[in-house]
């Protein structure tokens, strides 16, 4: 006599069909959460955002509105395109509104004891099929996997950021990372309009690995007194055809963010040669983070960004 055992279906489960994805949720308002937001509710996809704190939602509707508004004007999409798009986006501060997403991506502080206590709050909410996406841009996804209740389910979606204007998109699986939610993944970001590069799961994947010691070696290069801000931002703008100069770009991303990164560079490859620059440590411990606190590299108080060195 054979038995046949049966279990039902957990989240944990392998599965073979790609799961269609209609409904996003989005972690955190920030930069990169609105800009999410923004180019899935574009694509015709219902959005939910979420963020603990209100007002950065309503700082980020209206940063949409305004971009989408921009998009506009140059003849990209239509005021009715706009119009819908935002109808399509709601907003909330409780995990219960991911009750009904396919997919939710997290967009919140690059800080890995962060983001473990949003997967640990978040998982109980999901329904047992939904995907789980990290937009961190140097973290373990493995690790990261390993803190929710569906590591299969769960993948790395690293945008760039502006992300209405960029068109990369950066994938990497986990070690347990399932088939299926790779093609999902893959899937979706071609209905976003991007071009995907899959990353193995290393310290800061490719962009960053590459782009941030970049930005950290101009920080050395002006701590040490090689040129000043203007000069570094004009050599390379001009003589490499970087669209932004390495520290304007630092402001742009953001200090902390930079930092973070270098920091998990030089912790997770024990390489010397990954140190963060002091003079970034030092503007970030001065709360000079770049464009979004008003100061970093350049002071950004007047009409026009001036050099604060
Ligand atoms: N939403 C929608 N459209 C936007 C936008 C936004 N937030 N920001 C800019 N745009 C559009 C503009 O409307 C304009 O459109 P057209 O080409 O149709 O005219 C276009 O983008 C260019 O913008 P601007 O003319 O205002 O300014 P610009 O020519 O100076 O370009 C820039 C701005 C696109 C940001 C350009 O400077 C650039 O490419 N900078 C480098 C950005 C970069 O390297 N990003 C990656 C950072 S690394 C990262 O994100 C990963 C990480 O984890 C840290």
């Amino acid at each position: 006599m054979t038995m046949e055992t049966r279990t039902a279906p957990s989240a944990a489960q392998a599965s073979t069909d790609t799961p269609t994805i209609a409904a996003v949720g989005v972690i955190g308002a920030g930069q990169m959460g609105s800009g999410i937001a923004h180019v899935c509710a574009l694509a015709g996809l219902e959005v939910t955002l979420l963020d603990v704190n209100p007002q950065a939602l309503e700082r980020a509707l209206g940063v949409i509105a305004r971009n989408m508004e921009r998009q506009v004007a140059k003849g990209a999409i239509s005021a009715a395109d706009k119009e819908a798009a935002l109808a399509r986006i709601s907003t909330g501060t409780d995990y219960a509104i991911f009750a009904g997403a396919d997919l939710v991506i997290e967009a919140a502080t690059e800080k890995e004891e962060i983001k473990t206590a949003i997967f640990r709050a978040l998982c109980p909410h999901l329904k047992p099929g939904c995907l789980v996406a990290t937009n961190t841009s140097s973290i373990s996804i493995t690790r990261l996997a390993a803190s929710t209740d569906r590591p299969g389910k769960f993948i790395g979606m690293h945008f760039m950021n502006p992300v209405p204007v960029m068109k990369l998109v950066e994938v990497i699986r986990g070690i347990a990372t399932e088939e299926p939610t790779f093609q999902a993944i893959q899937a979706l970001a071609a209905k976003l309009g991007k071009t995907t590069a899959v990353a193995e799961d290393f310290p800061a994947f490719i962009v960053n690995r590459i782009l941030v010691p970049m930005i950290n070696e101009a920080a050395y290069a002006l701590y040490e007194g090689v040129g000043d801000i203007r000069s570094i931002d004009t050599a390379m703008r001009l003589g490499a055809n970087h669209p932004m100069g390495p520290l304007e770009l630092a402001d742009f991303i953001g200090l902390d963010t930079c930092l973070s990164i270098m920091q998990v560079l030089h912790e997770g490859l024990a390489d010397s040669k990954y140190r963060p620059c002091p003079l970034l440590v030092k503007y970030v411990e001065a709360g000079w983070l770049g464009r979004k606190t008003g100061k970093g590299f350049y002071d950004y108080s007047g009409e026009t960004p001036r050099p604060t060195r």
